[in-house]
């Protein structure tokens, strides 16, 4: 059974409310109180009792999910932590319908969901660009597949490149950009789809943090211009703090949820806001003892 907790505003130290009672709690913040997305009626994405295990190459099951119980608001944005290995990526190919759970089900606006589909698009770390094909043309794939004319395509494809300020590159390869740019070009690309569900698995962590502070004001401002609801997978708490509306903690292998915590601070946020980064270090805690445990299971104690 995991705990909700609320990160609230600057203070001398961050302060860490504990639901003195079950529901909904509200954030401390004048005027931003809101109670937290668990009171939502329909959630935009449902997880029910999700468990998943692998086979190994040695024939032994290993529990890479259990019970996952997660309902993720409309227009949200969710950020999900926790240690290496324990099943972060697993859920979310299982919300992107790349894989199925061992039990319990999934639902996206109340249906069950069937597969992969493009109102749900998953971006990888390592951005699965086509070296072969130019900027637009890379964007305009995805808008093939959808069933969208050439012209359709063009424009769709030129306006998404504007919003993430690349007009000028549309005619590039992948590998004349930087590592940012070829970043801005996956979430051109998954945009370009205007998927109501956007995954995204870890997808800054191998840029420098000037890029990646870019980033981060661009993905927000992204955010709130088109509503979209977003699932986003970090290793980074700061990051976590910084992008998102709640932060949900994962377990070391089988991964569940440990800890939720709702960060009402204003945006937009820095990552090196005094705030965040005590935020952070309260998150920080809490999963230190998780990486502790995936180290002892991993090197012996
Ligand atoms: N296809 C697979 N077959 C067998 N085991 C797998 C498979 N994919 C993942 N695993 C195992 O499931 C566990 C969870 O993997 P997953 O990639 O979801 O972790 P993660 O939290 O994303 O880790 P990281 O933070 O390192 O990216 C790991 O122990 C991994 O070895
Ligand atoms: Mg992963």
């Amino acid at each position: 059974m995991s705990v909700q907790r609320s990160l609230s505003p600057p203070r001398s130290t961050p302060i860490l409310h504990k639901p003195a009672s079950a529901g909904p709690i509200l954030l401390e913040q004048p005027g931003i109180a809101r109670p937290l997305p668990a009171s939502v009626e329909v959630a935009k994405i449902s997880l029910a009792g999700i468990s998943l295990a692998y086979r190994t190459n040695s024939g032994q099951p290993l529990a890479a999910l259990a019970n996952i119980n997660l309902d993720v608001r409309a227009g949200e944005f969710l950020c999900i932590v926790g240690p290496s290995g324990c099943g972060k990526s697993t859920l979310l190919h299982l919300i992107a319908g790349l894989s199925r759970p061992s039990s319990g089900n999934i639902r996206v606006n109340g249906k069950p969901i069937r597969g992969a589909g493009t109102d749900r698009i998953l971006i990888f770390q390592d951005l699965g660009l086509f070296p072969w094909l130019t900027v637009r043309q890379n964007i305009e794939f995805g808008l093939k597949m959808k069933g969208l004319a050439r012209g359709e395509r063009e424009v769709k494809a030129r306006e998404y490149l504007r919003l993430v300020h690349l007009s000028q590159f549309e005619n590039s390869y992948t590998h004349q950009l930087s590592g940012g740019m070829r970043q801005r070009v996956a979430l051109a690309r998954a945009l370009a789809l205007e998927p109501d569900v956007l995954l995204m698995d870890e997808p800054f962590a191998a840029l420098d943090a000037q890029t990646r502070d870019l980033l981060h004001d661009e993905l927000e401002r992204i955010w709130q211009e088109t509503g979209c609801t977003i699932v986003f997978v970090t290793h980074n708490v700061r990051e976590a703090v910084r992008l998102g509306e709640r932060v949900v903690l994962l377990t070391f292998r089988p991964g569940t949820t440990k800890q939720e915590y709702s960060i009402g601070l204003a945006r937009p946020r820095h990552i090196e806001q005094t705030d965040v980064a005590a935020a952070a270090r309260e998150i920080l805690e809490c999963l230190r003892e998780e990486i502790t445990r995936s180290r002892d299971a991993e090197y012996g104690k």
